[in-house]
């Protein structure tokens, strides 16, 4: 899938904006706090309501403004499908084509992005929590159903936090909001196991292919391996029960999805304690990029891969590598602070943007390229 055409109205520093990307690469540049981020930002609400900024949606809104809008014309399999999303400080709208949607769980899944920022070096050096939260998220794209067990597994979570908090110890009760739990937990588990070892399928290759270095791996550390149970739910109950008496002292439940956590490796060594900036910053970029290969094959569709400032800490080297494996069936759009981290060759494929005060204009290089890149 490619992003043909964004329209933005109040969002962050752009009061109004029209700009059509190429299927290909796409570069925009330009100087610290003129736009870039929030354009890529502007892109990745439109796909999946949330902005990936630790923010409230009302600091999306341009300041005085009272609203914004984001519109989107995405192309698919042929089909073209507009994407609106808007926000008023009271409530977020979302439109497929026509049709307003209720279900966030429906909307997230039609538009797909893959998104790198430096803050993703958090993924690596952060606390699980991160990790996490990127597992659910990719998972939520992948899947709708994944949304909806992971909400389920989340009320129930509370409910039996709740439960144990009170003090109540009515055994029986006990037991059955434990099995709820294990349930959801071991769909969970199946789901980000599968997604791992996918990535894994992908990962190794294409690390050696951007740094030459080979046995890069990311393993899961699930809090607690349910295969090792042959995922029976009597068998996995009694070993939570082993904790029932410890969860009341520490009034929270002790086993769960809720505490799992992945980490990277290059042969036998640990990145998050080892790799130096570039490697992590590559590490990471790695997953992000295997993770097109898992949605061409589960959703047969490409994701369009958004890159923020991601040449910055990464040597020539492995930036020429980078941009080669780039060079393929895949829509990117790229933000950097000058061009110099561009080859000849890819500047002469892509579609390049200078930014200015949030304003867009199209780059005086686009002039030798022969093609309909003209336009904005
Ligand atoms: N709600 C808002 N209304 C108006 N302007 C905003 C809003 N939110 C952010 N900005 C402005 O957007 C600019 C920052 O934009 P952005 O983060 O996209 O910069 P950038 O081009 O990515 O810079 P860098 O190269 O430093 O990453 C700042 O000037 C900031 O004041
Ligand atoms: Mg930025």
């Amino acid at each position: 899938m490619y992003l043909k055409r964004v329209e933005l109205k109040n969002f962050r520093n752009y009061s109004s904006l029209k700009i059509s990307f190429n299927k290909g690469i796409n570069i925009i540049y330009g100087n610290n706090a003129q736009g870039k981020t929030n354009l890529l930002e502007s892109i990745y609400v439109l796909a999946l309501t949330n902005t990936f900024r630790n923010v409230y949606d009302t600091d999306l809104i341009m300041k005085d403004r009272k609203f914004f809008n984001i519109k989107g014309i995405l192309k698919n399999s042929k089909l073209d499908t507009t994407l609106n999303i808007s926000y008023d400080n009271i409530k977020k709208r979302m439109i497929l084509d026509d049709s307003e949607i209720t279900k966030v769980s429906s909307y997230i899944s039609v538009m797909n992005t893959i998104l790198f920022t430096p803050d993703d070096l958090d993924i690596i050096k952060g606390p699980p929590l991160v990790r996490r939260k990127f597992l659910n998220t990719e998972l939520s794209q992948l899947y709708s159903n994944y949304y909806i067990l992971l909400s389920e597994y989340e009320k129930i979570l509370k409910m039996r936090n709740d439960y144990i908090k009170s003090g109540a110890l009515d055994i029986n009760y006990y037991d059955i909001i434990t099995s709820f739990l294990i349930e959801k937990d071991i769909l969970i588990f199946k789901i980000r196991k599968k997604f791992i070892e996918r990535i894994n399928n992908y990962a190794s290759e294409i690390f050696k292919n951007i740094t030459g270095l080979s046995g890069f791996k990311i393993v899961y550390k699930p809090n607690l391996d349910y295969s090792e149970y042959d995922y029976d739910k009597n068998k996995i109950l009694e070993v939570f029960k082993d904790k029932y008496d410890s969860e009341y002292k520490f009034l929270s439940t002790f086993y769960g999805v809720h505490k799992d956590d992945f980490e990277f490796y290059l042969g036998d060594f640990n990145l998050k304690l080892y790799g130096s900036q570039g490697q992590m910053r590559i590490s990471v970029l790695t997953l992000k990029l295997s993770e097109i290969e898992i949605f061409k094959k589960w959703k047969n569709s490409t994701p369009i891969l958004l890159l923020d400032d991601v040449f910055s800490e990464i040597d020539e080297i492995k930036n020429n590598n980078l941009l080669n494996y780039l060079s393929r069936d895949l829509q990117v759009i790229i933000t950097a602070v000058s061009l110099n981290s561009f080859n000849k060759d890819i500047l002469s494929k892509a579609k390049i943007f200078r930014i200015e005060y949030g304003k867009i204009k199209l780059d005086r290089l686009n002039r030798e390229v022969k093609d309909d890149r003209r336009t904005l």
